[in-house]
Parts: structure tokens; sequence; C-alpha cells
């Protein structure tokens, strides 16, 4: 088939790129972005559903630290995530940055307490844009329960100066112990193994529960990972809020992932036609399959620069950060400095490649794509897939 299809499910939505919020897939030409701050991070707390780990080499004794991280560590992220900006910006889009807030504080809910909060580095989780649309996400860990206040005041702008824009809130979650599953965390790995096909994770299936970057949106075809952050009602809450408005949400899987979260290191869409996936955790088969009978191509991601024990100490994420590469444009694509072999192969399927540091942002929750929220992309709602009514569940 011929990418990009020029018939727009809903004229009407195809003809807003004038709104101020408008972005339907990961690929068109960016117009606005959020990148997020490190300002007052803190290191992510251990809680029922998270458990940091050391990488690398660790001294007897030594423990996953609590509280804001040091003033030199977060000035390093913060010269990348300003090096971001300024990258964007001399590309000719705009850049908003959150409102810095107090992340070294505890929360107490009537269910529950955590120590500190975390930080404002990946917008990505907590929110997302779907067409005229913004969804703020539930959220799954306690520490992240109110991780959309430094974004507030730049989505009550949105909404002040575009009359179309719908700005919605999931339910929040009880975060409560009951939403938890403590015992996920002490499986071996056979027996992760052997119930890779259930998709049980650290969180039950009894409320609604997502982040936002297990989302990944192209055109009608909105793509939703089931991972230890979304859960299967998350998933139907998202169907029900997005299918009356012409989408099509799909549950999507990788078995091998044995502790997914957040689908943007192991399935990135680059452009029409073309996902960027990840070696180690192919997508379900069937689901595959939706992709090639729509004439969709996968191409595995290269060795990425570092073996996982190579990432920061206090990184949480793989070495798949590799792939969270930032799409400026259907042929132009913002890629790590040190991921030479990825950059290598997006020039040979064709792509402009912007390179830029940002391994000190690691350690704060992600990488390129992670670190930002696209608001407008010029372009409206396309249908990939034939008119299909494949997939959906996928299980
Ligand atoms: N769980 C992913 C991995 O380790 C990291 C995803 C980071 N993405 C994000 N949006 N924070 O491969």
């Amino acid at each position: 088939m011929i990418f990009p299809t020029s018939a727009s499910i809903d004229e009407s939505a195809a003809a807003v790129s004038s709104s101020v919020v408008n972005a339907w897939n990961e690929w068109d030409p960016l117009e606005e972005i959020v990148v997020g701050r490190a300002d007052g991070a803190c290191y992510d707390p251990a809680e029922p559903g998270y458990r940091p780990i050391l990488r690398g080499l660790t001294q007897p004794g030594e423990v996953f630290p609590t509280g804001p991280k040091p003033a030199d560590v977060i000035k390093r992220a913060n010269e990348e995530l300003d090096g971001l900006t300024a990258l964007l910006e001399s590309q000719g889009v705009v850049v908003r940055r959150p409102d810095p807030i107090e992340f070294d504080r505890s929360l107490s809910s009537p269910e529950f307490t955590v120590d500190s909060q975390y930080c404002s580095v990946c917008p990505r989780d907590v929110l997302i844009t779907v067409g005229n649309q913004v969804i703020e996400a539930t959220m799954s860990r306690r520490a992240r329960f109110f991780e959309y206040l430094p974004y507030r005041s730049i989505v009550r702008e949105y909404w002040d100066r575009d009359s179309e824009m719908i700005w919605t809130a999931a339910p929040k979650p009880s975060m409560a112990d009951h939403m938890y599953r403590k015992e996920f965390w002490e499986l071996d790995v056979d027996e992760r193994y052997a119930r890779m096909h259930d998709f049980e994770f650290c969180v039950t299936q009894d409320e609604v529960v997502f982040d936002a970057a297990d989302i990944t949106r192209m055109g009608r075809d909105i793509f939703v990972q089931e991972s230890m952050t979304t859960n299967r009602a998350g998933i139907r809450w998202l169907r029900r809020e997005l299918e009356p408005r012409g989408f099509r949400v799909h549950a999507v899987h990788f078995p091998l992932d044995l502790f997914p979260s957040h689908i943007d290191c192991t399935f990135v869409p680059l452009r029409p036609g073309l996902v960027l996936t990840n070696p180690d955790r192919p997508i379900k088969e069937n689901e595959a399959e939706y992709f090639s009978d729509h004439g969709w191509q996968f191409v595995d991601a290269p060795e990425a620069s570092s073996t996982n024990d190579q990432m920061p100490k206090y990184c949480q994420s793989s070495r798949w950060l590799s792939m969270n590469v930032l799409s400026v444009a259907p042929e132009t694509v913002i890629c790590e400095e040190s991921e030479k072999n990825l950059q290598r192969l997006l020039e040979a399927l064709g792509f402009n490649v912007l390179v830029i540091p940002f391994r000190s942002v690691y350690e704060f929750g992600g990488s390129l794509h992670c670190a930002t929220w696209d608001v407008r992309r010029t372009g409206g709602c396309e249908d990939y897939f034939d008119g299909s009514v494949g997939i959906v569940d996928g299980r």
C-alpha cells in the first residue's frame, strides 16, 4: 500500500491544523512540544508498584538512594534538556517547559503514603495529545500521583487559547496496597517466562490504570501496551474515551518483555509504514500481522551503544533507551549522540538524523521521546490501515 493515504476518516478533524492542540501520530512535522526539566528531582522511591535497582558495580551493602538528587546531577541533566530545547528551536519548533515544583515532599492520601515524589523530566509518561484532546494519565505509581501539576498551567493556557481543545483527566486510582501485586517482585525468571502470556504484572486489574507512555499513535489507530504501568481496565477506559471520536484503540503485547513499562523503547513508529522494533521484544504474532497485512514494515533496532550494566548506575531503563528517538518530521529524527549503530540505520532508511548528547537524562526516567510531550504537529487524522476492523483486543 502507499503511505500516507489521502483519505481522512474525519474531514473536519483534518482541517484543524491551525489549532493549538493537534497531534495524530508520532511523526508529522512538529510545531510545538513540551520538554521536561530536572529541577527538584528526587530518586524514585521504592513502593508496591516499583522496585528501583542499582546497575553495574556496587559496593557491599550499597542501597538505592532516596530523597533529592545531587545538584550536579540535576545540572548535567538540565544542560542536556536545554540542549534539546535549543535544537528543537533551531528547527522552528515552539518549546515549552514545565513549572518547577517541590518533589522532595512526602504524600499522604487516605489510602497511602510515600516519602517523596519523582520529577518532571518525562512529560511523555503523564500526558498525551490525541488529535485535539489532551489526556492526563491516571499514572501507576504513588510517587507520580501528582505529576500532572508541573504541566497544569501549560494545559490550562492551551485550553484558554483553543476553544476546540478537549482537556481530559483520567480517573485517579486509589494506589492502595490492594491495587498492587506484591508477589510480582518475588517471582523467579523461570516463573516469569512460564506466565509471560498472562500479561499480569505488579498492578491488578481492579482499577483503571495507565501511564501515557504506554500509548503510541498512528492516526485512526491507537496502540496501547499492557504493562506494569497499564492494565486492561486502563486500555478499556482509553477505548471508551477515544472510540466515540473515531479512533480504534488496540491492546498490544510483547510477551518476552518480562518488566514492560512504556512502549517507546519497544515499538517506535518512525513514519507511515515503518516501525522501529526491539529485537529482544517482538510484538505478539497476530498483532504483527495487523501491520504486515496493511503494508507496514518492521525494522529491528541495532545493538545499543551500552549493555544494561553500562547504563548509568541509577537508571531504571534498559539499554534500549537507544531507540527512544523523537521525530521532528516524517524524514527527520533526533537520536542520542552515542547511538552510532542506530544513526547509521536511520540514515540508510533515508532519514536526516539530528544528534544530541542525552545520557545524563537517563537516570531521570528516559531519553528523547520520554522527556517530551508533543502538543502540535502539522497534519490531520489519517487511516493507515485501509479501514481495517482487525485486532483491537489482541487476546
Ligand atoms: N521500560 C523501558 C525500557 O527499559 C523504558 C521506557 C522509558 N520510557 C518512558 N517514556 N519513560 O526499555
